[in-house]
């Protein structure tokens, strides 16, 4: 039994912030930012919506794409690092938007790794024959963790999600292996000090901006590069796939000049790389469904080809998923 993709979704609010937004009111310009970032928009939820509503509204269209009926699906599993609420979680909150309670679902929190960790616990899932129609979510909105004053990181961050049904199949097709790594001996480098159990809310902690998230980009930047670039090596060799075999790369969107490095360490031209930083920022567990659901949508990734993912984020967590679609 293989487990694949049977249908993908995706969902951005409405709401752009250009950098012209940021130049407006902080010391930052276009310039910086698209030649550092490759950031051009990012999306914004309007203040009613949480994460849950777009979790929700990109599994709607994850579900139809995938020409199931809501009722057959049998487990949700939703990538976030910002749930609506510490608890419930944002699975558990989707499960009743849909109409579904009494379905399994939790969250799994692998930073901007978290879809293709979400993916491979389906993976497994499905392989064991325990379900057959599993929904893997990844959705965030992050301008609301993100300090709006600190232009280290909000021009970097935007709001978004995207879905995928992950089901059983006895076709020679779908996930055809994956690498995972975490290491929490460098947490310090992308936290969020406040908001969990370490450290409570107190005026003074919120004075010094502590419930907003810290990172320290250039650090995180060679880590990125290089890691990103040894899970893709690692997996393909593991695999015993030639990176000439790769027909569509879908790496997390963090950083264009760290996506033009792993292309260069797969040797792959930049036509066969699925970029859309410069319309959505940095959406951390969103990044890779969203950018397989536009590519996917829009005919670039066709029935057979194989597509390597590569994610990279907070714990520090890295991984890369490789599928043949
Ligand atoms: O999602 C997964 C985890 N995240 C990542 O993988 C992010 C990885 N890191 C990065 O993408 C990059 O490191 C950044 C885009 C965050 C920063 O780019 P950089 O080239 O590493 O810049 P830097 O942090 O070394 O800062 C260079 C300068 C500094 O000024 P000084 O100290 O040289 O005078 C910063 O203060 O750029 C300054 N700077 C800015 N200037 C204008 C930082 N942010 C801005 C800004 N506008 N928005």
């Amino acid at each position: 039994m293989n487990s694949y993709i049977r249908g993908i979704g995706y969902y951005v609010p409405e709401e752009v912030l250009t950098n012209q937004y940021f130049e407006s009111y902080l010391d930052t310009s276009d310039e910086w930012i698209t030649q550092r970032t490759g950031i051009k928009e990012r999306r914004r939820a309007a203040p009613d919506e949480n994460t849950s509503d777009l979790g929700k509204r990109a599994a709607e269209i994850a579900i139809k794409n995938a020409g199931i009926d809501v009722s057959e699906v049998e487990l949700i599993i939703c990538a976030t690092a910002t749930p609506d609420t510490l608890f419930p979680s944002a699975s558990c909150v989707i499960g009743h938007k849909l109409g579904i309670g009494g379905v399994p679902a939790f969250d799994l929190a692998a930073g901007c790794t978290g879809f293709v960790y979400a993916l491979s616990v389906a993976d497994a899932f499905v392989r064991s024959g325990a379900y057959k129609n599993v929904l893997v979510i990844g959705a965030e909105i992050l301008t609301r963790i993100i300090d709006p004053m600190d232009r280290s990181t909000c021009v970097l961050f935007g709001d978004g999600a995207g879905a995928a049904v992950v089901s059983a199949t006895e076709e020679d097709r779908g996930i055809l292996g994956f690498k995972l790594h975490a290491d929490g001996g460098y947490g310090n480098l992308l936290y969020l000090p406040a908001r969990g159990t370490a450290m409570e809310l107190t005026e003074e902690v919120i004075r010094k901006r502590l419930h907003y998230t810290k990172m320290k980009g250039n650090e995180l930047f060679k880590i990125a590069v290089r890691e990103m670039g040894s899970v893709a090596v690692e997996l393909l060799d593991e695999l015993g796939v030639d990176k000439s075999q790769v027909d569509w790369l879908v790496p997390h969107q963090a950083n264009i000049r760290i996506i033009n490095a792993l292309a260069k360490r797969l040797n792959l031209p930049m036509d066969k790389v699925v970029v859309n930083i410069e319309k959505y920022g940095n959406t951390s567990a969103a990044s890779i469904p969203i950018a397989l659901g536009e590519a996917v949508e829009d005919g670039r990734i066709k029935r057979g080809d194989l597509v390597l993912m590569v994610a990279f984020g907070a714990g520090l967590t890295w991984g890369a998923l490789l599928l043949k679609w």
